[in-house]
């Protein structure tokens, strides 16, 4: 299985405005949207959730699987299920034979995903704005961890980095 982290944040790596406010540029959407079309699958927060339905999000992916991570679980229909851990995503994934999915944000839901090590690839979009207050890529608890640069370019007024994560560190802060 591989999941890729993928999201959008200003230089000072905020996601979002606390409104949960996105102002990204058209173009910058549809580069996105074409990153994500790769995947067969999506992997988002309930927040993330409601906000992409109302906008109709999902469609402009190509509608894949979405996993939603909630305190509630339950299939809304075939192509959306609730679930209430990261753990159990990468089952319900499994048992469709679907071998890597996007993770989608927010902060909340990459944490949780990041703390259970099952994140392979973060790949950050990075926008030329600066927000004074917003919902950070990460929350406070996140784990302090090691990555590798896999490559960076320059895509329009943005910049796009890729960063693998080693997961024998793990294992190390295990052993302590
Ligand atoms: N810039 C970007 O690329 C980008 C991408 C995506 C989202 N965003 C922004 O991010 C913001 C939302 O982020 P967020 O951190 O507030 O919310 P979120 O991660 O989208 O959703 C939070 C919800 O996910 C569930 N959840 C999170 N961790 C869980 C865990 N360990 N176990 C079970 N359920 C868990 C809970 O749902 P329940 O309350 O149902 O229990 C929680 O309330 C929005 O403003 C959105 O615009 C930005």
């Amino acid at each position: 299985m591989r999941v890729v982290l993928f999201m959008a944040q200003t230089l000072n790596g905020f996601v979002a405005h606390h409104s949960g406010e996105t102002p990204w540029s058209d173009a910058t959407w549809q580069d996105r949207y074409e990153l994500a079309k790769r995947f067969p699958a999506i992997i988002v927060g309930r927040t993330t959730y409601e906000l992409m339905s109302e906008f109709d999000e999902f469609s402009k992916l190509g509608n894949p699987l979405v996993i939603v991570l909630s305190s509630a679980s339950g299939s809304v229909d075939e192509s959306t299920i609730f679930v209430t851990s990261p753990q159990e995503a990468i089952t319900q994934l499994k048992g469709r034979d679907i071998t890597q999915a996007l993770l989608g944000g927010g902060a909340a839901t990459n944490t949780a995903f990041l703390e259970a090590g099952l994140v392979d690839e973060i790949i950050l979009d990075i926008e030329p704005q600066l927000f004074g207050h917003g919902i950070p890529f990460l929350k406070h608890e996140a784990p302090s961890m090691q990555l590798e640069l896999l490559g960076c370019e320059q895509r329009g007024q943005n910049v796009r980095v890729r960063y693998k994560t080693i997961k024998e560190q793990f294992l190390d802060s295990n052993i302590d």
